[in-house]
């Protein structure tokens, strides 16, 4: 079994590689790698340890001279030459490995997509490629040279030689070798240009397979523009001469920031109005932005080692959504994100794979690419920044960017770099690194004689291997409205630093209403008595549109919890919805989104964290109940809506157009619920654009109405694989739960069930999972399902396999006897023969 890795155990490289010279000869199954490492030593006596899995060695020689058995010592997983065969100074280390990518499954290091040979290298996939100190603190340059017959030979840096059957590149800045890449291909370039600002030409280049270049031209603009956005918003400039951007169908993630060659997965890439929805385009255009920015935060300044993760990624979320909010609607950005934060990293805060957005220890670090680390990761820099203020951010980037160009950081450089811009000293607020855990923050309210006081306090439940929770800095952003509803005070920032603590507020003419947590200014679990109509009259009257959705979004769901639990529907939430429906004044998108229910898992997360057991069936009832009541209930405004955001003329995917989509869909999906499905089959039938075709078919699939329209949806986009992983996907997420693993079965047996293509298994287990109720069927046969194919596909892609497994993730929230199926099935993986590390750490983390 492999061993644990621990943050404490960090020990520098000891010897210093400057350069790298690599030769490809590539085959498919046997592909010849030449490595010239120049290397010096930097400790004496030092052993040289280098990492290698899978490799066959040709070749082995120092500064010329072929090594002899007794200087080296070779295992499964590396090299290690023994001082005794290492000069003294520096020296020239060559080697040769044979590799076969086209019988690499994995995913990582180089590998076969149809055709077209790639790479992964992110965490430690370099080391499937040759013999080398594949850690993220050993920077060097690179020299590639690239031999085959393909037509496309691309590497990092710029291009320096071509010719028949080669090409050679180099690369000008230090790097890890995790962001190496490596591209050979029948490819299509759709090519552009973008001038920096201080004047340089840079070729902008984003390579598909024949067939798909007439469906690049949003991914290139969308380069452009955030090329341009990282230079005003951030004075961050690009440094080479070339930019090139590949397109792969079969990838583990969604996209790699490699040096000067980003890879990525053809679904954030491909794009037409036919083909893709309103949300493919802005995610296409939130992960170009987002690998682009790596150029700064993440390859020009590094990480030491992977448990500073969230150093490059957290940072770059940041950023990303910092450029979408720019782009689009900066509010309804900021909720989306807080809808997907709550969705992904409170779920898994709230469960056994809780963990610090920096880690102290891991088996496989492939695992530890999680919400936490991304999206708490996000939300840590972003209080950083409502700490400091916009300018005081920026000063500490331009510091952090002086200061750090070319090295290979850590969390504690990161915040010095705050405290030293800033003089504020950032001791406590470190913990939000450092600690697991969503914070419950606890707020009662006085008034008296024209005071307002709020009384706080924090409170972290104990999580897997933390105990103590010391109190955290919480910044607490708030606005008080008056009965009127104007404001009375507008926002502050209050800054808790204690376990309890009171914040008050003078001259007051009335009991104010409190709009707390605005903008949600930190990532933690606001618990406060309110009463609908309280609810009701912020989601009316606050000025900070996020506490407007967030309080109607707390209706919703203490509506939905009450109905799952017996109750009915309160008027006070039907009402302020009626309200909204017809509030011109409001944003489309931001009626959308207060239209839009509370998900199913969402609800039991908020059933559990009140104490009590959910009921899948119950939860899936009452939402759909409530659909059908809100429908009944104001059936002529939603009509009239429905009617309205029709968007005449072309498709564009702007920010205007698609909210009118957006609360069109949002209307549809309640009258859905009363009409039979006869709005969604006549929209079906019209579409001319993806996100109205997906839209109204998955209201069909809900309603069990959809056999027709899957049949000619089929028939029309069989061919195209990103189009048929929706239709898999959709089927999947969206049949009736007693039907859905039925389905799912069917959908498995279907010959276009390519499960070794990630999105494809994906679409297919990640709808399966996204059903709440069908995956949670009281019978088992949802965990079965998917945890026979979890099984099936982790000897072929360990990584994915893990991914997935997080499916389990909330076992313990469930009854009983639902939790005993959950653990069975995880308890059955776990003692597969020759399971992954991958997924053995994750069933033994997932079993507690
Ligand atoms: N560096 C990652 C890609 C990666 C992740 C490589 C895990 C190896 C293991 C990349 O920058 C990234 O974060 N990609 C995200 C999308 C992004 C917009 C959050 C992804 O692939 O999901
Ligand atoms: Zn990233």
């Amino acid at each position: 079994m492999h061993a644990t890795t621990y943050l404490a155990d960090y020990r520098p490289f000891p010897f210093a590689l400057e350069r790298v010279s690599l030769r490809f000869r590539l085959a498919p199954e046997a592909t010849r790698v030449q490595a010239e490492l120049h290397l010096t030593p930097r400790e004496a006596g030092a052993a040289l340890v280098l990492d290698g899995e899978e490799l066959k060695l040709i070749a082995l020689a120092i500064d010329g001279a072929d090594l002899k058995p007794a200087d080296y010592l070779l295992t499964e997983t590396g090299l290690t030459i023994h001082p005794a065969a290492l000069p003294e100074g520096a020296f020239t280390l060559t080697t040769e490995v044979e590799i076969a990518p086209a019988l690499n499954t994995a995913l990582e290091g180089l590998y076969m997509s149809n055709g077209m040979y790639c790479t992964q290298c992110e965490a430690e996939g370099f080391r499937k490629i040759t013999f080398y100190p594949d850690r993220p603190d050993v920077m060097a340059r690179f020299h590639v040279r690239i031999e085959s017959d393909l037509p496309v030979l691309l590497s990092n840096g710029n291009p320096v030689a071509q010719g028949a059957g080669f090409a050679e590149w180099d690369d000008p800045w230090p790097k890890p070798a995790y962001l190496f890449a490596l591209v050979a291909g029948d490819l299509v370039a759709t090519s552009g240009s973008f001038t920096t600002m201080s004047g340089r030409e840079v070729a902008l280049n984003i390579w598909v397979r024949p067939g798909d270049e007439d469906r690049c031209g949003f991914a290139l603009g969308a380069l452009q523009r955030s090329m341009g956005w990282d230079e005003r918003t951030y004075g961050r400039e690009y440094d080479l001469h070339i930019f090139n951007i590949v397109a792969v169908d079969d990838f583990n993630m969604g996209a790699m920031e490699n040096k000067g060659l980003n890879i990525f997965n053809s679904k954030l890439v491909l794009a037409s109005p036919e083909t893709a929805t309103d949300l493919d385009y802005e995610r296409i255009e939130a992960v170009i932005a987002h690998e682009y920015f790596h150029n700064w935060t993440g390859n020009r300044i590094t990480c030491r080692d992977w448990f500073q993760l969230c150093l490059k990624e957290g940072l770059t979320v940041f950023r990303d959504q910092s450029f979408t909010a720019d782009m689009r609607l900066g509010a309804v950005k900021r909720i989306e994100d807080v809808i997907t934060l709550r969705g992904r990293q409170f779920r898994e805060d709230a469960g056994p794979l809780s963990h610090p957005p920096r880690p102290d220890h891991y088996r496989e670090i492939n695992n530890f690419y999680t919400a936490t680390v991304y999206e708490k990761g996000a939300e840590v820099v972003g209080m950083l920044k409502t700490l400091v203020g916009p300018e005081g951010y920026r000063a500490a980037l331009d510091l952090y960017f002086a200061r750090h160009d070319g090295q290979a950081c850590t969390i504690e450089d990161w915040i010095k770099v705050f405290e030293d811009s800033s003089g504020r000293d950032l001791t406590q607020f470190k913990r939000w690194y450092t600690d697991a855990g969503t914070p419950h923050l606890k707020v009662a309210e006085r008034f008296e004689n024209g005071t307002y006081t709020l009384d706080f306090t924090q409170e972290t439940a104990a999580t897997p291997g933390q105990a103590e929770k010391p109190a955290r800095l919480i910044p607490i952003a708030v606005g008080l409205l008056g009965p009127n509803g104007d404001e009375v005070v507008p926002t502050q920032v209050l800054e808790m630093t204690e376990a309890r603590q009171s914040f008050t507020f003078e001259g007051l003419g009335a009991r104010p209403v409190p709009s707390i947590l605005r903008g949600f200014s930190a990532p933690v679990v606001l618990e406060r008595e309110t009463s609908p109509a309280e609810q009701a009259f912020l989601l009316a009257h606050d000025s900070d549109p996020f506490n407007r959705w967030e309080a109607g979004r707390a209706l919703a769901l203490s509506t939905l919890c009450a109905m799952a639990q017996g109750g009915a529907p309160g008027g006070e939430y039907l009402d302020a919805v009626g309200r909204l429906i017809a509030d011109e004044t409001a944003e489309p998108a931001f009626r959308a989104l207060c239209l839009r229910l509370p998900g199913e898992d969402e609800v039991a997360q908020a059933l559990a964290s009140a104490g009590a057991v959910p009921d899948p069936d119950a939860i899936h009832a009452a939402r759909r109940k409530l659909m059908e009541t809100l429908a009944n209930r104001h059936e002529a405004a939603l009509a009239a809506t429905y009617a309205a955001c029709a968007v005449p003329g072309p498709y564009t995917p702007d920010a205007a157009p698609s909210g009118l989509r957006s609360l069109r869909l949002a209307c549809l999906a309640p009258l859905s619920a009363i009409d039979g499905g006869a709005r969604a089959q006549a929209l079906f039938d019209s579409a001319t654009n993806m996100t109205e075709s997906l839209g109204a078919l998955n209201q069909l699939i809900a309603l069990g109405k959809a056999e027709g329209p899957l049949a000619s949806f089929r028939a029309r986009w069989e061919n195209n694989r990103l189009v048929m992983d929706k239709w898999f996907m959709a089927q999947a997420a969206l049949t009736p739960p007693a039907a859905a693993v039925a389905r799912a079965e069917a959908l498995a047996a279907d010959p276009l069930f390519d499960w070794k293509n990630p999105n494809r298994f994906r679409s297919l287990l990640g709808g399966l999972s996204a059903n709440h109720a069908g995956f949670h069927r009281a019978d088992g046969a949802g965990y079965r399902f998917y945890a026979d194919w979890l099984i099936r596909l982790d000897p072929m892609n360990p990584q994915t396999a893990a991914r997935m497994s997080t499916a389990f993730e909330t076992w313990a929230r469930y009854d009983t006897a639902r939790q005993a199926l959950m653990r069975g099935e995880l308890t059955r993986i776990a003692a597969q023969p020759g399971l992954s590390r991958d997924l053995s750490e994750m069933t033994a983390r997932l079993l507690g």
